[in-house]
């Protein structure tokens, strides 16, 4: 197959050594910055926020949290060109989803008076994979890696190498960059930028990937 999207996407790939010497110009980061923008989630909930890691003191900062665990990620601290931290909240409430609705008003995507029915309605949807104690860390969680998808197909798209990593220190994350997260958590970072030529052992392979009988089945 010779569509341009078959193209990109076979030629993304997991870089495991970036040039430390080259940047993601800002026009692209503006891209990429829109693109996780506009990301869908489960009734619009968008429970999540984006740390986009640049300058050298937060790239420290993020190497930092490599001190106990997955050091064979920490490189990619600081020798990308930017990370981001996907981060979701725990206990999504209510009053997180009024700002959504607020929003869907005042975009003139849904009718003022439709504002009730929307915040009771979809929220109900929420309140179906919340425990107890007003946790729906793992509905929230599977939100935001709608936008680590996006993004990696977003960065495929623009050419840009990327290391997704669920190989981070949640715990220490939250510790480090304990303001900036605001009590929501991050499972998962992307480190993004230019491979080191020469020395980034996946650039080039073939994509190793299961059968499409395997996986899709036509009915
Ligand atoms: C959610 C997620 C977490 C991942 N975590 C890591 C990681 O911590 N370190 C790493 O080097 N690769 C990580 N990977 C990369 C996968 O191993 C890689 O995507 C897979 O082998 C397919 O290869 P490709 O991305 O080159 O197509 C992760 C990928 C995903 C989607």
């Amino acid at each position: 197959m010779s569509h341009q999207i078959i193209a990109d996407l076979n030629t993304r790939y997991t870089a495991k050594k970036y040039d430390a010497s080259k940047r993601i110009s800002t026009e692209d980061m503006d891209v990429i910055k829109q693109a996780i923008r506009l990301s869908a989630s489960s009734i619009n909930s968008q429970p999540w926020k984006f740390l986009v890691i640049e300058s050298d003191e937060a790239k420290q900062r993020f190497h930092n949290t490599f001190a106990n665990m997955h050091q064979f990620n920490q490189p990619h601290a600081t020798e990308a060109s930017h990370i981001i931290l996907f981060a979701n909240k725990t206990h999504y409430s209510k009053d997180d989803y009024r700002r959504v609705v607020d929003a869907e008003v005042s975009s003139g995507h849904l009718p003022k008076e439709m504002y009730s029915n929307m915040l009771d309605g979809a929220f109900s949807f929420a309140e179906s994979n919340t425990d107890s104690e007003g946790f729906n860390g793992n509905w929230t969680k599977a939100q935001t890696y709608i936008a680590l998808g996006n993004t990696l197909h977003t960065l495929a798209r623009l050419g840009i190498a990327s290391t997704p990593m669920e190989g981070v220190d949640p715990d220490l994350i939250s510790e480090v960059f304990k303001d900036e997260l605001d009590g929501y958590e991050c499972t998962v970072a992307l480190a993004m930028g230019y491979h080191l030529e020469g020395e980034d052992y996946n650039h080039g392979l073939p994509k190793a990937r299961l059968a499409m009988d395997d996986v899709v089945t036509v009915l």
